[in-house]
């Protein structure tokens, strides 16, 4: 069993605290305060009678459960997010290796399909309008609870129809009608239109090329040419690139470099983009990145990549996930005062397993932080959901034909 590096080198681990340079800024003077409040949960663990960081699975559970039957009034703002809702809630169950019941399997599934907008794809909720992100989390959503009838829920000649109607001439994707171009767009078509094997040449003709288009001189990825490199929009565009079979457009170094960099010295986790604060949901958007990047350089033939590690300090990641990101009574959070939610139980629950399961070279390793109990079940590496749940939707769906359009 690894011992955690707080235990074994907290005064080390002191030391990578940002060194004052006399200069402060807004950015500098936050960055020391979350170091602190991060630094005082470690010291509070070393000091506990438990040193081994348990992952608190009953807690999430009963979470994840009471939120699956019930969301209180506090969840109005995420009324036009609920396909997210259940794909967070269930892919966080999956992870946990926790069934859902039949009869909510059937529940969740017909009211997803209450979500389908009749002109194909998935809007928010009921009679909303169709999104490219809510019909990527219905997909997800659907595919993790792997019934025939979550299956059939999705129209897949109107789904083809909507996601040819959000590409645009330079192979971006908007987010709904009238709505944005941005690089989510892109891998939300993507996974939908592959997982459902409704993609065709013709739906993703100029997509990798857009797509690479938003690498910026940082190495990580824009939401658009010319912004900034986030997190968020690296998992998308490199998760999509790797999908459509076209990653050599990416100037994978630069990528390494930039993405290696985001994890945080101290902290352990990752922040989103340059000079901002760790943040659990990052364990994700960037720790995913990872295997990605694995992937690319292992089909590029590079004998340098390892064998048994990803390139980033897996047991770092664990550590801030286990004890500062859990909540005492169940969820994940963002970092120690935040309150959690769904959206960051889901992200740290994956970017752990991330974490946890090594599958870049010959054999799948894994190396849990803390107890065997801890382990979580593996994800897929672009559809992030269950690697059995993608394995057994994308069975089912390259059954059926692809729509003609
Ligand atoms: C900045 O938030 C966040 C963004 C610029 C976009 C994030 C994008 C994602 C998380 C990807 C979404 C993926 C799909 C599939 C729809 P901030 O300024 O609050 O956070 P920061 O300070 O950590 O950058
Ligand atoms: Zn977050």
């Amino acid at each position: 069993m690894a011992a955690p590096r707080c235990i074994e080198n907290f005064e080390q681990m002191k030391k990578e605290r940002s060194k004052a340079d006399g200069y402060h800024t807004n950015s500098s003077l936050e960055q020391e305060k979350v170091e602190a409040s991060v630094g005082e949960v470690y010291q509070t663990f070393i000091s506990g009678s438990n040193k081994i960081p348990k992952l608190e699975r009953e807690k999430h559970l009963g979470y994840l459960n009471k939120g699956l039957k019930h969301l209180s009034e506090s969840y109005e703002c995420l009324d036009a997010s609920k396909p997210w809702l259940c794909y967070w809630i269930l892919h966080s169950l999956e992870l946990l290796g926790e069934k859902i019941s039949e009869e909510y399997a059937s529940q969740v599934a017909q009211f997803i399909g209450k979500c389908q907008h009749p002109g194909g794809g998935f809007g928010g909720g009921p009679g909303q309008y169709a999104h490219l992100a809510t019909t990527y989390a219905a997909v997800l959503a659907l595919s993790t609870i792997g019934t025939k009838e979550a299956y059939s829920v999705v129209n897949r000649e109107k789904l083809a129809g909507f996601l040819m109607r959000m590409r645009s001439a330079d192979g971006g994707f908007i987010m709904h009608e009238g709505g944005e171009i941005d690089v989510r767009g892109a891998y939300c078509a993507a996974v939908a239109a592959r997982l459902t094997n409704v993609a065709t040449s013709e739906m993703f003709e100029g997509t990798p090329e857009w797509i690479a288009s938003c690498q910026t001189y940082e190495g990580g990825f824009a939401g658009v040419p010319g912004m900034e490199a986030h997190g968020g929009y690296t998992f998308c565009a490199v998760a999509a690139l790797v999908l459509m079979g076209h990653d050599r457009l990416c100037d994978v170094e630069a990528l390494v470099r930039w993405l290696s960099n985001r994890q945080m010295s101290f902290e352990g986790g990752f922040q989103g983009r340059t000079n901002k604060h760790v943040d659990g949901c990052y364990s994700l958007w960037q720790g995913g990145v990872f295997p990605l990047v694995h992937k690319i350089l292992n089909g590029h033939g590079d004998n340098a990549v390892s064998t048994r590690c990803w390139m980033f300090d897996q047991n770092a990641l664990q550590e801030y996930i286990l004890i500062c990101c859990q909540n005492v009574h169940g969820g994940l959070v963002d970092k120690p005062g935040k309150p959690r939610d769904f959206y960051h139980t889901c992200y740290c629950l994956s970017g752990l397993s991330v974490a946890q399961h090594f599958a870049g070279g010959n054999l799948a390793t894994t190396s849990v932080l803390g107890d065997c109990s801890n382990e979580l079940m593996p994800v897929h590496p672009v559809y992030n959901i269950g690697v059995d749940c993608a394995f057994q939707a994308s069975k089912y769906f390259s059954t059926l034909s692809v729509p003609k359009l």
